[in-house]
């Protein structure tokens, strides 16, 4: 029989290290005004040296599984761009931190739309019957791709990781993952990237760091973003108005709030939680729910709408109800 992939747990995790707009006034030729102005970041957490993305990551699977009343899955997906190594991937290390036995374990790569990708993988295994229950991960050290010397990116990026639990259940049962829509545009890729040889160059070597065209960015995903989501948004039969929740990547309040225009949904039904943690890509959607889960935000049964945008180009949009998670 086929299932439906429902979320059942929820948790996140963000490094030790807080950065402040003002501090990095004191380094950078920025100020304050600027970031908060054109990005909406007021402060974003940052991992010390001997942290790692699996670090992040096991903080906010521990959580999402306790949260789920059920520390077992089969499977553990991991979307991340800062993977602690290049090879293997991060998710079998994290798995086997958590305690998880042999479960199936990879990574999926596809920047800040990884997690929405990785969702949409679990949910398949779990309607195909290869996995009962699943653990999905964003989790990022974008710190370290990204030229701390560069103000045009260093003061939107931030640390952190977030997770969810997923079991099979039924489509009507609160916390049902409903449609996903996802894209690709490789002709982009220079639009976002690091290229070669990246931030861990050889010795000798000149190390180079993330780019970015912010302002092509810029509309582009809120044009992608809002297609996708329009999408999902017709396949699910919901009208602009069903939608109690949109939850978009946190890349900046500027596009969030535009994507909420574009969408037709009122601003205020936009979950935001760039002022606190900044941009940080695959890990923004899960950490975004989590912590408006943990606010309150949300009552059970309530309609989400999750869309994110990024590198690759990538993109991505689902939809879902909320569940009733303990806080
Ligand atoms: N502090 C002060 N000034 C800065 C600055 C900073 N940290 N960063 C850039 N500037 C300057 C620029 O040098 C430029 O100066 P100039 O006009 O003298 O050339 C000016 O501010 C405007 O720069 P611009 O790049 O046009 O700013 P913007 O309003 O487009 O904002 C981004 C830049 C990156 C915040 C914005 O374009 C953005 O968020 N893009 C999309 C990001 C995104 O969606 N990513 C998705 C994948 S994560």
């Amino acid at each position: 029989m086929t299932r439906t992939a429902v979320l059942a747990g929820i948790g996140s995790w963000l490094p030790p290290q807080l950065v402040t707009n003002e501090q990095l006034e004191g380094r950078l030729d920025t100020t304050d005004a600027w970031i908060r102005s054109r990005t909406g970041v007021h402060r974003r957490y940052i991992a010390p040296d001997d942290m790692e993305t699996s670090d992040l990551a096991v903080g906010a699977g521990a959580r999402a599984l306790k949260s789920s009343g059920d520390a077992h899955v089969d499977t553990v997906i991991v979307a991340t761009t800062t993977p602690d190594r290049p090879c293997p991937g991060t998710a079998p290390t994290v798995a086997a931190r958590l305690g998880l036995g042999h479960a199936a374990a990879y990574d999926v790569s596809a920047v800040c739309t990884g997690f929405l990708y990785a969702l949409a993988s679990a949910a398949g295994l779990i309607a195909s019957g290869v996995s009962r229950r699943a653990l999905v991960i964003g989790a990022e050290t974008f710190s370290r791709i990204v030229d701390p010397d560069d103000r045009t990116t260093s003061v939107i990026f931030g640390d952190g990781a977030g997770a969810v639990v997923l079991r099979g259940g039924d489509p009507d049962e609160p916390g049902a993952l409903g449609p996903c829509v996802l894209g690709s545009d490789g002709e982009g890729r220079d639009l976002i990237t690091v290229a070669p040889p990246g931030p861990r160059a050889a010795a000798g070597a000149e190390p180079s760091y993330f780019t970015m065209q912010g302002k092509r960015v810029f509309w582009l995903a809120v044009q992608r973003m809002g297609e996708c989501a329009q999408d999902v948004l017709g396949q699910a039969g919901w009208d602009t108005a069903d939608v109690d929740h949109l939850v978009s990547h946190q890349a900046n309040q500027r596009i969030t709030l535009r994507l909420a225009d574009e969408i037709g949904i009122p601003q205020e039904r936009s979950v935001t939680n760039i002022a606190d943690v900044g941009n940080t890509a695959g890990a923004s959607i899960p950490l975004a729910l989590d912590q408006a889960h943990a606010k309150g935000t949300f009552k059970t049964g309530d309609r989400l709408l999750l869309t994110a945008f990024g590198g690759g180009l990538t993109w991505g949009a689902t939809a879902l109800t909320w569940p009733d998670i303990a806080r």
